[in-house]
């Protein structure tokens, strides 16, 4: 028998109740993606493969217990037909028209049949600026004095989405465009240097940080999807802690990334060596494009390369990985459109330094595997905001290539002790105990 006082108890979380609108700035490939698998779920015309939210079980207890229920039966998520989407775009192209443009979808079959559901959604004019996003342009764009202003701007359509759509709270994940790379700054360090530097239209603050602040001030829980720099520095962290607004980034963790996540964990879990890894990508969306700025893709090389340093550790292993040559290309290459192609190639060596090689070729499908981490974000996000959890929500890192941390802390890049951090963080919500697979039945 358990002690009265060891017995866990579920935390306070406030019921999903009402409609949840999530708020999309960047209505592109990944965004129209995720709005028209979300449709076509609730319509029963297709599967939301890839959510952890609303396909996978979560096991409770001890293995003998059988106790495993999904995750969307455990922990109170808003349910998909309580979702309602809002979105910014610089290009004024509806949701269908958006869909149709990046070519994820099949048209007849997936896009035609919700056509006046998707031309529902339109976007709003956006804080954009093409100073930083250098291969876009735009004509649905907001005007005002200052960065200061335009903020304010988006913080007063977040309220008047709100009301017009009578939602009871509301969720923002960032899909716009990578940005240019930019270094947290003095202008960054408070909440004061932030809003100064807004009025000031200070080059450091990029319009993605406009909309982190704007969510962040409105109390909406806030995820970025890119690479750039958005919501991951001192001010805005230490005022989403403060308002206990949860944040989360950044950069979807999907393709390439997602592939060195799983086997970077297994190489070193079996004390293999790595002398190489060469990645290289072709892909010919919007996306691609952009990436083909060279200060887009600046940001996008940092966040890519961090990850396997992080997983090998070379300081602790440095006969294993001290000597490692890790690169990441990215070319675009139009024919291809969203159906990118990544190459790896991977120098392994083994018992007495003998060595081998690995390849990897993923024809993958971007949107395909980001829009469902959109999902889970908005979903999680939402409970996270409901159950009190403020600031920076590492247990999403599941979720990112960068996964935002408490500063200080390095990130955790692995995915199954992400994975397992999640379900136990969820687990710990619920007055339930960890599953730690020590000790018998474990
Ligand atoms: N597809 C993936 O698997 C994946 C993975 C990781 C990260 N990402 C990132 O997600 C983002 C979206 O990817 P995508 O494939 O949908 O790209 P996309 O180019 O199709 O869509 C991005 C949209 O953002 C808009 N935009 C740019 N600046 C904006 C601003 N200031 N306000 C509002 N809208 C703005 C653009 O007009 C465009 O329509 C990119 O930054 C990409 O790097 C995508």
């Amino acid at each position: 028998m358990e002690d009265e006082d060891n017995v866990k108890q579920p935390s306070e979380i406030k019921p999903a109740q009402g409609k949840l609108g999530v708020l999309l700035p960047g209505f592109g490939a990944v965004a129209t993606t995720f709005v028209a698998g979300v449709e076509a779920a609730r319509r029963g015309l297709a599967k939301p493969i890839g959510s952890l939210t609303q396909m996978q079980t979560i096991r409770l207890g001890k293995r003998s217990d059988g106790r495993a229920p999904l995750i969307k039966d455990f922990v109170p998520l808003a349910g998909l037909e309580d979702l309602v989407f809002g979105a910014w775009d610089p290009i004024a192209d509806d949701g269908y028209e958006s869909a149709v443009k990046a070519g994820v979808l099949h048209k007849e079959q997936h896009l035609d049949p919700m056509k006046d559901f998707l031309s529902s959604v339109k976007p709003m004019p956006a804080a954009f600026d093409t100073k930083y996003v250098k291969k876009l342009e735009g004509p649905n764009v907001k005007k005002a004095a200052n960065k200061r202003e335009l903020a304010e701007a988006l913080r007063e359509d977040i309220r008047k989405f709100k009301a017009d759509n009578d939602c009871d709270r509301l969720v923002m994940v960032w899909c716009g465009s990578t940005e240019i790379y930019v270094r947290p700054s003095a202008v960054h360090d408070s909440i004061e240097a932030f809003e100064k530097g807004m009025e000031e239209n200070h080059p450091d603050i990029a319009p993605s940080q406009l909309y982190a602040y704007a969510a962040i001030m409105e109390g909406v829980p806030y995820a970025n999807g890119a690479p750039n720099l958005s919501a991951d520095f001192g001010a805005l962290e230490s005022v989403a802690k403060e308002k206990g607004v949860p944040i989360g980034g950044k950069d979807f963790k999907t393709g390439q990334t997602l592939m060195k996540t799983i086997l970077a964990p297994g190489f070193k879990t079996r004390m293999l060596g790595l002398s190489g890894w060469f990645s290289t990508n072709i892909l010919g969306n919007r996306d691609g494009e952009v990436l083909d700025d060279p200060e887009s893709f600046k940001t996008k090389e940092v966040s890519k390369l961090g990850v396997l340093e992080h997983i090998l550790q070379p300081e602790m292993y440095p006969e294993l990985y001290g000597d490692m040559y890790h690169k990441v290309r990215i070319n675009y290459y139009p024919p291809r459109g969203d159906n990118k192609e990544g190459w790896d190639n991977i120098d392994i060596f083994g018992w007495m330094g003998y060595p081998m090689q690995i390849k990897v070729d993923f024809l993958c499908r971007d949107s395909i595997l980001a829009a469902p981490i959109v999902l889970d974000l908005a979903l999680f996000l939402d409970l996270a905001s409901r159950a009190g959890m403020g600031g920076i929500q590492e247990w999403l890192s599941f979720y990112f290539k960068s996964p935002q941390t408490t500063p200080g802390l390095y990130p955790e890049h692995d995915i199954f002790i992400q994975h397992i951090k999640l379900k136990n963080t969820l687990r710990g919500l619920m007055g339930e105990d960890m599953v730690t697979h020590a000790g018998e039945g474990e």
